[in-house]
């Protein structure tokens, strides 16, 4: 595209220092405390959806946090893109482990990184990435190159189930009407490998709850005689994996789809290497399902993982108790064709089902989602695929993803388009974790390629 180049060399510190503006706001969508900079962010991108040539830009109110819905109408007789993304971030705790405040975002150069990288909360996932769609806009409408309707929706409460959303989608599915969705919240294989993803699991995610007696017990009084719920929850979790770290829950693999060998022998020509996996992690050896790859492990099949435990004593030295009660967080990864609500009901059936004598136990679910996956052979893909090839050099991967955007399968189901997941962060970028970054190179290569996008699905289109 003509300029593009050009454009953003000129521009790359000023993209950087709006991105840092952005960034400055802690919208936290999971803490309540934090509302008021959730609605500050909606402001923001508002803001520069219109700076960025959106001709009409709203900000539609929910019972939740607002979506900001912005468009740029140009012919009707050209196909239309509408671009996914979220203004909301996950808490940035445990704080004391970053090097620099979360909110406070600094560019510091890694290994990986030698030209920098941008730390901050939401610095990949996704302010950075729904970030660069805007200024992708930018430079189209600014240098008259836009080739096609554009919407952008793009939501403050991703990180907390976008139930919102769901709603909103289903009573604007003619607003939204679009040709093919365009999102960057997933990462590529590595930052010379581009990669398309092109599934996504889905997730149920529980909280279980187990109690035995009716209060507090001194351990050496009542110790060995009553059942005490932390140590039946952990033998309770401790089944339901078997030896060879299958689920053990009833009928949990009923409508898991198995790839062919050719699949699976295509998949795993992706590059990856497993020393260098466990480098990076600082273990010393994999661990997972008998029989599959790592990279298999934590794509194509589903999982169930503890995400926090607690109850009884856990403050400072040591006090003899035996807590009434004891908690757990687990989350189900899900592969397409799984329903996580059937998923969720036969985790619930089963976790009850399993509890000994001496205590009850209560399931809690919270949000979850339907998984993904997108064929290759359609004008979306093809057209990221030529979008990647001019950009990076090379033609990127089809790659099967591990993390969820339940919001994708109601795309399906609701606007009959396909999404194409355009992800420029890396594994190694450490979403939800302290020290969150987005290395430069990946946000102005993200810049970069997106017009492209555009231009190519555009031209294969019509
Ligand atoms: N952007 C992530 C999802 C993601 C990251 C997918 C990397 C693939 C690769 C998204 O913001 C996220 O964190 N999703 C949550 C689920 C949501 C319901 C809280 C997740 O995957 O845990
Ligand atoms: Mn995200
Ligand atoms: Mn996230």
């Amino acid at each position: 595209m003509n300029l593009l180049q050009p454009y953003l060399k000129s521009n790359k510190d000023r993209f950087v220092q709006e991105l840092f503006n952005l960034l400055k706001i802690p919208s936290i969508s999971a803490d309540s405390s934090y509302a008021k900079d959730v609605y500050k962010a909606a402001d923001f991108v508002a803001d520069s959806l219109k700076t960025a040539g959106c001709d009409t830009v709203e900000i539609c109110q929910t019972k939740g946090f607002p979506i900001v819905y912005g468009e740029k109408l140009i012919d009707p007789k050209l196909p239309t893109i509408l671009v996914y993304g979220h203004y909301d971030v996950q808490p940035a705790d445990p704080i004391e482990l970053w090097d620099a405040p979360a909110f406070e975002p600094i560019i510091k150069k890694t290994e990986l990184h030698p030209e920098g990288a941008i730390f901050a909360r939401g610095a990949c996932d996704d302010k950075g990435q729904m970030f660069m769609h805007v200024k992708a806009l930018e430079f189209m409408t600014s240098t008259d190159q836009l080739p096609c309707n554009v919407k952008f929706m793009i939501e403050g409460e991703e990180e907390v189930g976008s139930e919102n959303l769901a709603d909103f989608v289903k009573n604007n599915t003619t607003k939204l009407k679009n040709d093919v969705i365009l999102i960057s919240d997933t990462g590529m294989i590595a930052k010379d490998t581009p990669s398309i993803t092109t599934g996504l699991r889905g997730l149920s995610y529980v909280e279980v709850e187990v109690t035995g007696p009716n209060r507090d017990l001194h351990s050496g009084i009542y110790g060995g005689a009553v059942a005490n719920p932390i140590n039946v929850l952990a033998k309770m979790i401790a089944t339901l994996h078997d030896e060879n770290n299958h689920i053990t829950i009833p009928g949990f693999y009923d409508k898991v789809e198995e790839l062919s060998e050719e699949e699976r022998a295509e998949m795993a020509k992706a590059p990856f290497s497993l020393e260098d996996y466990k480098d990076s992690l600082k273990i010393n050896a994999v661990h997972g399902e008998k029989g599959y790859s790592t990279n298999e492990r934590n794509s194509i099949r589903p999982t169930l993982d503890v995400n926090g435990i607690w109850g009884g004593y856990t403050g400072e030295g040591a006090k003899t108790v035996i807590a009434s009660k004891a908690y757990a967080k687990i989350s189900m990864r899900l592969v397409p064709n799984q329903d996580y609500e059937e998923i969720t009901l036969l985790f619930k059936t089963h976790f009850e089902n399993i509890a000994p004598k001496g205590v009850t136990v209560k399931v809690t679910p919270h949000h979850g989602g339907q998984g993904y996956v997108t064929p290759i052979d359609t004008v979306g893909y093809k057209a990221a695929a030529m979008a990647y090839k001019d950009t990076f050099g090379t033609a990127p991967i089809p790659q099967r993803g591990g993390g969820s955007i339940p919001i994708v399968a109601l795309f399906e189901k609701e606007l009959k388009s396909k999404t194409i997941l355009m992800g420029f962060g890396l594994d190694s970028d450490a979403i939800h974790s302290p020290n969150e970054h987005f290395g430069l190179f990946n946000y102005f290569k993200g810049i970069e390629t997106i017009p492209l996008f555009y231009k190519y699905f555009t031209e294969l289109q019509s």
